[in-house]
């Protein structure tokens, strides 16, 4: 596997919560009322975590291999496995909030 392989774990190490009670189920979408097949969330001061039936490709459509049904995405910038998250969003300081407003 290459570096951006999500098998690395580097959600553990990043330190956020990942996966908790009461989050894992399904989202309706608004406009349909159908069930979402994927969900994303924003961490305060983290990933975004993905989770559900996805598919993560490149801008040219080839597939990146995500292995599991949820990965934590970089949104810091400074991530070495891009697109995945390593946990330097936090010896970076990064902040950043977890709706619009913040
Ligand atoms: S959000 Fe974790 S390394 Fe960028």
């Amino acid at each position: 596997m290459g570096p951006n392989g999500p098998g690395h774990a580097p959600a553990r190490r990043s330190g956020f919560a990942g996966a908790r009670a009461g989050t894992s189920g399904l989202m309706r979408t608004d406009d349909t009322g159908e069930p979402a097949a994927a969900t994303i969330t924003p961490y305060q001061d983290g990933p975004l975590l993905v989770r559900g039936d996805f598919a993560l490709v490149t801008p040219d459509g080839e597939r990146i291999d995500a292995r599991r049904g949820t990965v934590a995405l970089c949104r810091c910038g400074r991530s070495a496995l891009k697109p995945f998250c390593d946990g330097t969003h936090k010896m970076v300081n990064f902040r950043a909030g977890t709706t619009r407003e913040g």
